[in-house]
């Protein structure tokens, strides 16, 4: 495991990689939210300079080292880090992996997908996005899924509105894909953030009457639908973390953390 500079303050799970659950209110307070602006446009930041350097023979473990760097130099831990033993600082998902792929040796090379999913925790709160990568020359199928899955997010985020339940915002998402003829991960949801990485706000990105929680203005979750091009269906690797799509078609991922406000959503991880 890559070491962090003693003065940065960590998350609880550092040194045990356990979570310990806490009670978290839902609704965030103004000084929280303040916090977590500076947190997420930080994740923003450094996801696109990752991102940047995504090219045909760099290799994930030296993307992961890149990411480790910068969030350590500004201050911050990389929240996957020991997050329940996660052992790096970044996930790497690249074509059939549909999240939590581990950083490793591989090199990128043309055509591949690679989703980036950053997380930094600074001043005691988390901020939490991720983007999917084209890796030199993506054939036309890989484009598009990579085009819907981010129109899925953005769908996903306009559905957000104090007063009515999350359920919408998996609705939106849904129908946006089925209108693509692309599948919709269940597994993993969307999840309420601000002190602890995962709190107990679920977002699934398909429609259930269970997702009946009602937004309130001041609550902060994300949305990352994880898109596929075929069965939604996943399972996992030997390591435990990286989950691949039962075909192996390709999956891509959009994430935002994002604030209810009166009037909608403030995504926090946006970049000006
Ligand atoms: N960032 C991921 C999310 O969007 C969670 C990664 S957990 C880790 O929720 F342990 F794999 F890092
Ligand atoms: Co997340
Ligand atoms: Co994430």
């Amino acid at each position: 495991m890559r070491s962090v500079p003693a003065g940065i303050e960590r998350p609880d799970y550092a040194l045990t990689g356990v979570r310990n659950r806490r009670k978290e209110s839902r609704v965030k307070t103004p000084e929280v939210i303040e916090r977590m602006r500076r947190s997420c446009r930080l994740a923003a930041e450094i996801l696109q300079q990752v991102g940047a350097a995504v090219a045909p023979g760099v290799t994930t473990d030296e993307l992961d080292i890149l990411c480790h760097d910068l969030i350590v130099a500004a201050g911050a831990y990389p929240s996957p880090l020991n997050y329940s033993g996660f052992p790096k600082s970044l996930c790497t998902s690249v074509n059939e992996v549909i999240c939590h792929g581990i950083p490793d040796s591989r090199k990128l090379v043309n055509g591949d997908i690679v989703n980036l999913d950053v997380t930094v925790y600074r001043e005691g709160v988390h901020g939490d996005c991720n983007a999917t990568f084209l890796v030199g020359q993506v054939d036309e199928a890989g484009r598009r899924l990579v085009r819907v899955t981010q129109e899925c997010l953005d769908r996903g985020i306009a559905a957000v509105k104090p007063g009515r339940p999350i359920s919408d915002i998996g609705r939106a998402i849904e129908n946006h894909a089925k209108a693509h003829d692309l599948g919709v991960v269940r597994t993993f949801v969307g999840h309420g953030i601000g002190e602890q990485f995962h709190t107990d706000i679920e977002v699934p990105h398909y429609y259930t009457p269970r997702a009946r929680m009602i937004m309130e203005v001041g609550m902060t979750f994300t949305i990352e639908p994880m898109i596929t091009e075929g069965d939604h269906r996943e399972e996992f690797w030997d390591d435990g973390w990286t989950a691949v799509t039962v075909d192996r078609s390709r999956s891509a991922q959009f994430e935002h953390t994002l604030l209810v406000t009166p009037t909608g959503a403030d995504v926090l991880t946006a970049l000006p």
